[in-house]
């Protein structure tokens, strides 16, 4: 073989190994670089004869043009072997299940739910959302409500009651969301419109009670709302709640003692299937407890009695949560349970709106 033919090879050889471009570039360097092995053969022809060049230059461009088309040829072969392997490796199964996104995954927890719709019935009707803090005062809590000191409404209470503190005073866990009335009439002049859904705490566990539960308070206070209107709200919130035509009330008289008169609300039921439906049958069911803002509560918080009145109720969140969502057990809610959730949560993007649906 002559020198020429055995580099040759010997290139041809070295073009069909290379591994990926970079290999092959340097092969290419090698031979037709300036200082390339192709390159110098062409050198020499200066120091030849011209027979001698014109024979030797045609061989050797002929060698270079062949090398230079072995290294073209490679270099798309390696070209679209590297496009292949970076479409093998992005390739995707479209045949595999979709994945659920996380806002499909979250739930909503029913009492989240019920707060968002029972504010959205609320506030169609033009009330705005208070709030105030869980751990209270017994000023807040029972004595600017009428409970007179050593009166019995206040064991009734099963009050969580904190060791005293330096001043003696004992706080408390709220037993109920009527503080925030008191709070409310102290910070802002009626006319007042607003409802206070939030956490209350009392000593009592079972099937139907926990340790901690959500009520949703409501108070109006102006110069002349009366229990027409009361009436007139707690029916149109029922009727919007439950999702039903028409709701019976039954207002039987009670005792509360920052309202005078007080009542117990209770709803038209049918209880006759196994399950519990509003709107019809022959059963009643306690939601809530109302009445007038009582004199003294209104002096409590600098308001006139004679310029001012208004009414107030308190419901159980939790209690109209299981009600209208079949849920007869209310120690899960607070259980975190991911599978109780699943079931009864709510889709996040689910938002309840009065003309969109409650509950759909
Ligand atoms: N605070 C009462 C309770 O927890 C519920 C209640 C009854 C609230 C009558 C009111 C009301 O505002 O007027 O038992």
């Amino acid at each position: 073989m002559t020198g020429h033919a055995k580099l040759e090879n010997d290139l041809i050889a070295q073009i069909a190994g290379a591994a990926d471009e970079a290999a092959l570039e340097a092969v290419r360097v090698s031979a037709l670089g300036k200082k390339g092995s192709v390159s110098e053969l062409l050198k020499g022809l200066g120091a030849m004869s011209p027979e001698e060049r014109k024979e030797q230059g045609a061989k050797i461009n002929a060698l270079r043009d062949r090398v230079s088309a072995a290294l073209e040829k490679k270099k798309s072969e390696l070209k679209e072997k590297a496009i292949a392997g970076k479409l093998a490796s992005e390739a995707a199964d479209v045949t595999l299940p979709v994945r659920a996104a996380p806002a499909e995954t979250g739930r909503i927890h029913p009492i989240s739910q019920v707060v968002e719709e029972l504010t959205a019935i609320f506030a169609d009707m033009g009330f705005s959302v208070a709030d105030g803090p869980d751990v209270e005062t017994d000023f807040y809590n029972f004595t600017a409500l009428n409970f007179p000191a050593g009166h019995p409404a206040r064991e009734m209470h099963d009050t969580f009651f904190f060791p005293p503190d330096a001043n003696g005073e004992r706080k408390l866990l709220r037993t109920h969301t009527s503080p925030v009335q008191i709070r409310s009439m102290q910070k802002q002049k009626p006319p007042i419109k607003i409802i206070i859904p939030g956490r209350t705490y009392r000593s009592d566990s079972d099937q139907t009670h926990t340790p901690m539960f959500h009520q949703v308070e409501g108070l109006v206070i102006d110069k002349k709302s009366h229990l027409g209107h009361l009436k007139w709200i707690l029916a149109e919130f029922c009727k919007a709640f439950f999702e039903v035509d028409d709701v019976k009330m039954r207002f039987r008289p009670s005792f509360f003692p920052f309202t005078e008169p007080s009542m117990e609300v209770d709803i038209q039921c049918d209880r006759s299937g196994g399950d519990i439906k509003f709107g019809q049958g022959n059963d009643w069911l306690e939601i809530l407890g109302c009445g007038m803002v009582h004199p003294n509560v209104l002096r409590n918080c600098g308001l006139d009695p004679d310029e001012y009145q208004g009414f107030a109720w308190g419901m159980g969140i939790d209690r109209i949560a299981m009600l209208k969502y079949g849920m007869p057990d209310l120690r899960p809610f607070f259980e975190a349970d991911v599978r109780w959730i699943e079931h009864y949560g709510f889709r996040p993007l689910d938002f309840p709106t009065l003309a969109g649906g409650l509950s759909t």
